[in-house]
């Protein structure tokens, strides 16, 4: 049985299609992790699968669960660590999480053995009795993480989990995430923007943007496509030059564009001359030929065409201080 099992799941919201017949199964035990943009769909994805919106159509089973159908199972067997902030800053580490054992009926002979456990798990003992407006970002995190494994879920779903986090908290975090999914046994469901935190953190990827899958595969596989170079070559005959060089073993992959072809390859400064021999041997005139080392972004901006913007990055700090203002 797959902790997660979709069948053309869909969300739409009037005329935008915000994820789009999504067909995704995810192993037990395994950290796997939605890789995409602002607005590809991954926060929608999540919480369709949390029950906390209804898809437009399709359907999804969570630990065996379905989601419409059997809503309160799933939500019993899931923790949610979400991009919005949950918990309550006006109480402290230890109340919070007694309020979230209440919500989620985890019996009262255990519950503060539970709540010292989870404590402990995310390193916050020391200050659980401190008032949350007293801790920084990365201890909010934290005790988020604490708050959704108080109940022994079978699935976390993390949101972002580092984002707007400095570099040190951020390893933090991941070390915790790790962690968890080693010592717990559980399988968790990430979504990220952050390359290098995907490529730490998951046993599988799937790269999603304007609500589609757009590739799956292990981080290794994935970044194996790196070890091309991007060559753009410059010309008025781009689709003749494609055909040329078609078969050369060097060659990964090719886009042809106008005056210009996009190429992927091996060794691409040892290969380059042999490009411009199959060229001249075709009567092809080349204007310009660009020799780019690739970076792990590239993987993402060969199957999104877009960059994963880096900005956004304050959004969970800014969140979090509009939140308080707002008290
Ligand atoms: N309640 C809503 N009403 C209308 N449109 C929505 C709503 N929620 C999300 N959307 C749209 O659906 C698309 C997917 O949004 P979603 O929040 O899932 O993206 P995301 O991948 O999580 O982005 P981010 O990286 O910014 O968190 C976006 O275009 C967004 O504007
Ligand atoms: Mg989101």
């Amino acid at each position: 049985m797959y902790a997660i099992e979709t069948t053309n799941l869909t969300k739409k919201y009037k005329t935008l299609v915000a994820v789009d017949n999504l067909n995704l199964q995810v192993e037990k035990g395994k950290i796997f992790g939605l890789l995409g943009p602002n607005g590809a769909g991954k926060s929608t994805i999540l919480s369709m699968l949390c029950t906390i919106i209804n898809p437009t159509s399709g359907s999804a089973i969570v630990n065996g669960y379905d989601i419409i159908k059997d809503s309160a199972k799933v939500r019993q067997s899931i923790g949610i660590v979400f991009q919005s902030i949950s918990v309550d800053d006006r109480l402290t580490a230890r109340e919070n999480l007694r309020f979230h054992s209440m919500l989620y009926d985890v019996p009262s002979g255990i519950m503060e053995g539970r709540i010292q456990e989870v404590l402990r798990l995310v390193e916050l003992e020391d200050r659980a009795d401190s008032l949350v407006r007293t801790f920084s970002g990365g201890m909010i995190r934290r005790l988020e993480m604490a708050r959704g494994l108080i109940h022994h879920p079978e699935i976390l779903f993390l949101d972002e989990p580092t984002i707007g986090l400095d570099p040190q908290t951020r390893e933090h975090i991941w070390d915790y995430i790790k962690t968890l999914a080693e010592k717990e046994k559980l399988t968790i469901i990430m979504t990220t923007h952050y390359m290098d935190e995907a490529d730490l953190l998951c046993d599988d990827i799937a790269i999603i943007d304007h609500g589609v899958i757009k590739v799956r595969d292990t981080p290794e596989k994935l970044k194996s496509f790196l070890v091309g170079d991007n060559i753009l070559v410059t010309t008025n005959l781009p689709d003749k030059l494609a055909t040329g060089l078609s078969g050369q073993d060097f060659i990964i992959e090719m886009k042809v564009s106008q005056n210009s072809l996009n190429l992927n390859v091996r060794q691409g400064s040892r290969n380059a001359p042999q490009i411009i021999n199959i060229a001249r041997d075709l009567h092809i005139a080349v204007d310009s030929i660009n020799i780019d080392e690739p970076t792990l972004h590239d993987v993402f901006l060969h199957h999104t065409g877009k960059n994963i913007r880096e900005e956004e990055n304050d959004n969970f700090i800014s969140m979090y201080k509009r939140a308080r203002r707002g008290r």
